[in-house]
């Protein structure tokens, strides 16, 4: 089988590891990594036994497809340079910047009959994948991803940097038109929103209260979800699912505590997890990892001209929510008041210091 030419472009944080990985699979011949930062490109290249760019227009003509982990601010850019010659991609997300930019990736991507995959890694999750495989209707949502700042994805806020993994994962589970949207968010560090929180209403009457935040010393990366068949709990990062359902005699007999003799409601709190309420907990923790299965994956749908798990259409959709939750943000009136406060950098202000800080101590 001839080996797939493919190529790196921005090869920071993450794109090193789509390189390394890259490398590894033996249909790929990784024919370079392209990088505006020249010793950051020669670095991963050398490890990765391959050659070194400092734009990614050379490899335009050299391979037969390209991932793409620049900042988001380029992907529109560089994408389109792809797309337009008819050549595969895998963009990091979010998709872009905007609706229309992520649009125009997928109108070219349709136009050129070539895939445009999104780097939404958490549907390659295997306790979200676990989830997936069980029936359930989600009718409400609850989404922490919370981190510590790490000064990286600057070109954009928590709402397209975090949120838009929920956002991509809630449309997927749910799939259906958002009716109503609520949010608030703010900037701690000067730039975008670094903490935003969003309310959604779907049409078909699920809600989901969405929390992102880069600015969190205890990470968190959790979605808890209840619907007529029980309730769920993702954890992304220890790769466990928690499933919670009534059992067969609560579902017949149902549970009325004032019909309960004061020993037998004594009894329930020791009954209620295992006669009424059946737990199981899944550690879905294997042997893969998620990046080299969207690689994989990817490199399989460019061979085969298979869709792809996650194609632009989605990508785009993830990135269109995060506009309206963004425009909420910018509407946000913080006192109710049409001339107070309003949006991620204008706060009202502090009525005072929660506690003194040393700072506060040495300047007085
Ligand atoms: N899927 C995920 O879970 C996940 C995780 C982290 C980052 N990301 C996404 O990946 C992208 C990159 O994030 P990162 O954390 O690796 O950022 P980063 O800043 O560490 O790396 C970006 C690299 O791109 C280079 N670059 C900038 N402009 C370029 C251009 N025009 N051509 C080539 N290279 C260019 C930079 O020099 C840098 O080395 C972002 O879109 C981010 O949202 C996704």
């Amino acid at each position: 089988m001839t080996r797939l030419r493919l190529a790196v472009i921005g090869v920071g944080h993450l794109g090193k590891e789509h390189a390394r990985i890259l490398a590894s699979l033996p249909d790929v011949e990784l024919v370079g990594v392209a990088d505006v930062n020249p010793e950051q490109a020669q670095t991963v290249a050398r490890r990765c036994g391959t050659r070194a760019y400092s734009s990614y227009w050379p490899l335009l003509n050299l391979v037969d497809a390209a991932c793409i982990a620049a900042p988001t601010c380029e992907h529109h850019a560089i994408g389109c340079e792809f797309l337009r010659r008819g050549l595969p991609v895998l963009i990091e997300k979010p998709l872009a910047l905007n609706r229309e930019q992520a649009e125009e990736l997928v109108i070219l991507a349709r136009r050129h009959h070539t895939i445009l995959q999104v780097g939404h890694i958490e549907r390659f999750n295997p306790a979200f994948e676990e989830l997936g495989r069980r029936p359930f209707q989600p009718k409400f949502v609850e989404c922490h991803r919370l981190g510590p700042f790490t000064g990286r994805s600057t070109d954009i806020g928590a709402v397209l940097d975090l949120m838009i993994h929920d956002l991509d994962l809630l449309l997927h589970l749910v799939k259906g038109p958002v009716v109503a949207v609520e949010a608030l968010g703010a900037s701690i560090f000067g730039g975008e929103e670094d903490v935003a929180h969003a309310r959604l209403t779907f049409a078909n009457g699920c809600l989901a209260n969405l929390t992102a935040s880069r600015a969190s010393a205890q990470p968190q990366r959790c979605m808890r979800l209840w619907g007529p068949e029980g309730y769920a709990k993702v954890d992304f990062a220890r790769r466990r699912l928690t499933l919670v359902q009534p059992s067969e005699r609560l579902r017949r007999e149902g549970l009325d505590p004032r019909r309960l003799d004061p020993a037998a409601r004594a009894l329930l709190r020791d009954e209620l997890y295992g006669k009424y309420l059946e737990v199981r907990e899944l550690d879905c923790n294997g042997p893969g990892d998620q990046l080299t299965e969207e690689l994989r994956e990817f490199v399989r749908c460019v061979r085969t001209g298979a869709s792809p798990r996650v194609p632009g259409e989605d990508g785009r959709d993830a990135v269109a929510l995060a506009g309206r939750i963004l425009e909420a943000i910018r509407g946000h009136r913080w006192e109710g008041r049409s001339d107070g406060a309003t949006g991620p950098r204008q706060l009202p202000p502090p009525r005072g210091r929660l506690f003194a800080s040393p700072d506060a101590e040495a300047a007085a």
